[in-house]
């Protein structure tokens, strides 16, 4: 048996409200526990998106009781958000800037308003960006004219690699995230998952995913994040798919296999699923919390045996080495082999002062 810390997942759609057909607080944080997180952040881009305080406030109300991790917020940037930061930037963990398409209504083009958003943050929270490509390069240009800590979410091509070295090398504040998909799955993929493997950025190909893998190795990738992002299968199946995938519950099972496989070592784990985002977002500590794994149990995954509300996933079928057996949150047995145990014992989280 391993024994891993609580995981950090800084990067989480729980979809509600607005949008609990795909995922709620109590299924999703369920998933997060099985999954051997025991903290996570959820994402703005509701289809009302947490941009007010109003809205961030709401969402507290709704986990009151409900949630089975601990669970803090990150906050949508617009044009009209920049009037809430000083009221929520102690409610928050980080503020979140979409500058390409993806889910949601939150997508800043106009280099204006992105240059009133980058000013306007708290130099000493993270500004976590949705940046893909040639976006990224505006993202990075934007936070050296306003010394931002910016945080560049799953990264995907080998481009995005060089890029941030190279700011990393400037001694920019800079730090970035891989999402399990895209170590895991590639384009190759596509054929065969069909809707069901969209998401933003897309999969990538063969040589990108190795400049991912040897970035996890050099030190450039400094989080792994699941970016759970559920939608139902009905919608994954139309003719017009929404992009997103699951990934709370497997993301550490594929971890524990390319431990099993020698591409990571248990160190890897715990520096990139907990100890970097820890520091990086000012999480606070969780007291005799920790994740049992037997890294020598091999099985399936299947949805089927899944918390998530949205029962698919793109890694269906796949064989996994390495199993969650057992989740304790502040002395409290919350999973015990396969099942997540009542009542919740989740805290709403604010950062570390
Ligand atoms: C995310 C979603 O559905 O909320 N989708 C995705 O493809 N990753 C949004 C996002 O993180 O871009
Ligand atoms: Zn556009
Ligand atoms: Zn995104
Ligand atoms: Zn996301």
């Amino acid at each position: 048996m391993i024994k891993l810390p609580g995981l950090i997942d800084t990067h989480v759609h729980l979809r509600e409200p607005g949008a609990a057909q795909k995922e709620d607080f109590e299924t999703g944080t369920k998933a997060a526990i099985a999954g051997g997180y025991t903290t996570i952040l959820d994402m703005p881009n509701n289809p009302e998106p947490t941009v007010t305080l109003n809205t961030l406030e709401k969402k507290i109300t709704l986990t009151k009781s409900r949630i089975y991790c601990d669970l803090g917020f990150h906050f949508g940037a617009t044009l009209d958000s920049v009037a809430y930061f000083p009221k929520v930037k102690d409610k928050v963990f980080g503020l979140k800037v979409y500058m390409n398409h993806t889910t949601g209504g939150l997508l800043q083009e106009n280099p204006q308003v992105l240059k009133k958003i980058f000013e306007a943050w708290l130099n000493d929270r993270v500004i976590m960006v949705h940046a893909e490509g040639p976006s990224l390069e505006k993202a990075i240009s934007l936070s050296k004219q306003f010394n931002s800590k910016l945080h560049v979410c799953h990264v995907s091509l080998a481009e995005e690699i060089r890029l941030i070295k190279q700011a990393k090398d400037q001694r920019l504040s800079i730090t970035c995230e891989v999402s399990g998909h895209h170590l895991f799955l590639t384009d190759e993929d596509l054929g065969r998952l069909e809707g069901f493997g969209k998401m933003r950025p897309p999969l990538p190909s063969k040589k990108d995913q190795k400049a991912l893998w040897e970035a996890i190795a050099d030190g450039t990738i400094d989080t792994i994040a699941s970016d759970h992002a559920p939608h139902t299968k009905e919608e994954k199946s139309s003719n017009n798919p929404p992009n997103g995938v699951p990934g709370l519950e497997t993301t550490l099972p594929l971890l524990l296999t390319a431990v099993s496989e020698g591409r990571l070592i248990i160190d890897d784990i715990i520096r990139l699923c907990h100890t970097n985002p820890k520091r990086i977002f000012n999480i606070p500590d969780q007291p005799d919390t920790y994740v049992e794994v037997d890294p020598t149990i091999r099985y399936t995954l299947y949805a089927i045996r899944l918390y998530t509300k949205c029962s698919w996933t793109p890694f269906e079928g796949m064989k996994v080495i390495g199993k969650i057996k057992r989740v304790v949150l502040r002395g409290n047995l919350v999973y015990d082999n396969g099942q997540v145990s009542d009542p919740p014992k989740g805290q709403v989280i604010y950062p570390k002062k």
